[in-house]
């Protein structure tokens, strides 16, 4: 197979060398104990950065991908190995400038086996569900090429890749790290591979809820009826500027790992719950009113559907046996507050969903965030000389009238919530062109 990187064959991301390629400058590594000369060369437009020296290459990608938090929820598989849902689902896809995971792939000859590190610590690369994904990565690169896909480049399906991940926001706390991390993943190394199109079918293998983080907006996961698992597969319903005023408030309520993964949880609610059985018959009629609710922005609905889908879900999880408990006092709480909000103005203005563990996540309009987190700080007041507690977009500091607080009578619990991160609707994945934002090294190990 062609690698050479200069001139001859060698395109990426269906650009031909030719068409491209500026050397930006020499740099002096140092490798296996001796000192030697690299070369990095950052390609005009295109994803990959490599070094060479006295024949070795390194191919190199770096991308984000986004978080996503069901407004119809995700729970069980009807195929545990192709990670096929029981139920069709459906997400807004939250923005990268606050919650997102970066992904460095690179691929070279000199590499003796594929490794990775996630959040600075080096993981077992024979997971399962890594190795469906760089096995069914490298299986479509091969397809393209063998049926002359111009898109695909010529960077050999022999060579070993090291992968860095890393997560701004905390790790398996309910804020569905592993959907970013897998969605990150499947698409570097589909552009590690120049590899274009569907690629939902292979995130979700990853982890089902992934292949929604692999589109921004609003997205839906159709859970398909074949075998195979091929139309089981995300889609965007609407884009990320669809719905200009929604935004999402995190409310960081423990940061701590949840007690049961999603993967156990799910398997065990499908033996044994009888409400998810009875959940399969609801959710259809659902989806269709909350595309519908979305593409006719109506809050109203919106917001309905999402608290009555997430009630749904963990009161799935009590039906479970041994039961599943994600709420704890501080979730119950979010959940009574938002109740009393709503029925003081006598719409819904607000709308919580929680997954797998107690951070609430809160549907809201830009014109109520400032008044509504304003209420939250009153009845969960921050620790003082905590750390900072409004991160994200900015919040202006208002006043509550009395006429709320006498409406919405509860408890003030100090710190009972950590933080809240202000967020909006954003876009999928994206590809990082500035080489210096790599997550490897010239050597292809982390950087320090
Ligand atoms: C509660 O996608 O984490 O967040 O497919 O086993 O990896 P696996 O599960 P995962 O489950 C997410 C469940 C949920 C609901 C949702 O996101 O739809």
């Amino acid at each position: 197979m062609d690698l050479s990187p200069i001139g001859g064959s060698f395109t990426c991301c269906g650009v031909p060398a030719n068409q491209r390629g500026v050397v930006v400058g020499h740099m002096r590594g140092v490798r296996g104990g001796r000192r030697r000369r690299w070369r990095q060369r950052q390609v005009n437009g295109c994803c990959c950065s490599w070094a060479m020296d006295e024949g070795s290459r390194m191919w190199m990608v770096t991308c984000t991908a986004p978080v996503n938090i069901a407004v119809i929820k995700y729970w069980g598989k009807r195929d545990e190995e192709l990670i096929l849902p029981i139920n069709s689902s459906l997400s807004v896809t939250l923005h990268q400038d606050q919650l997102k995971s970066t992904t460095t792939v690179a691929a070279s000859r000199d590499f003796k086996e594929d490794r990775i590190w996630l959040n600075g610590k080096e993981e077992n690369i024979n997971h399962p569900r890594l190795q469906t994904c760089l096995r069914e990565i490298r299986r479509l690169a091969r397809k393209r090429r063998t049926s002359g896909d111009g898109n695909s480049n010529t960077l050999s399906l022999h060579h070993k890749v090291h992968i860095c991940s890393v997560n701004n926001f905390p790790t398996a706390a309910g804020l569905a790290s592993s959907a970013a991390g897998y969605a990150c993943l499947v698409y570097a190394l589909a552009k590690l591979h120049g590899l274009e199109g569907e690629l939902s079918e292979i995130a979700r293998q990853g982890s089902g809820s992934a292949c929604r983080s692999m589109y921004g907006g609003f997205v839906q996961w159709m859970m398909g009826v074949k075998e195979d698992g091929s139309d089981s597969i995300a889609q965007q319903i609407e884009p990320e500027t669809h719905w200009s005023e929604l935004r999402v408030l995190i409310l960081v309520v423990s940061a701590e790992q949840k007690p049961i993964g999603s993967t156990a949880g799910m398997q065990t609610s499908v033996k044994t719950s009888p409400l998810l059985k009875y959940r399969t018959e609801i959710v259809p009629e659902r989806m269709k009113e909350m595309i519908d609710a979305i593409k006719r922005q109506d809050f109203e609905t919106f917001g309905q559907l999402t608290m009555k889908d997430s009630n749904q879900f963990h009161a799935t999880c009590l039906d479970t046996f041994p039961p599943i408990i994600y709420l704890n006092d501080i979730s119950k709480r979010i959940i009574n507050l938002v109740h009393r909000y709503n029925s003081h103005f006598g719409e819904t203005r607000v709308a919580y969903t929680f997954d797998a563990g107690p951070n609430a996540v809160i549907y809201i309009r830009e014109q109520h965030v400032d008044e509504f987190v304003e209420v939250v700080k009153h009845y969960f007041p921050p620790e003082e000389n905590g750390e900072q507690f409004l991160k994200g977009l900015p919040v202006n500091s208002v006043s509550v009238s009395e006429h709320l607080k006498s409406s919405i009578q509860m408890d003030s619990i100090k710190s009972g919530i950590q933080y809240i991160i202000n967020t909006q609707v954003g876009p999928g994945p994206q590809l990082i062109q500035d080489a210096n934002l790599h997550l490897l090294g010239e050597n292809g190990f982390p950087k320090q």
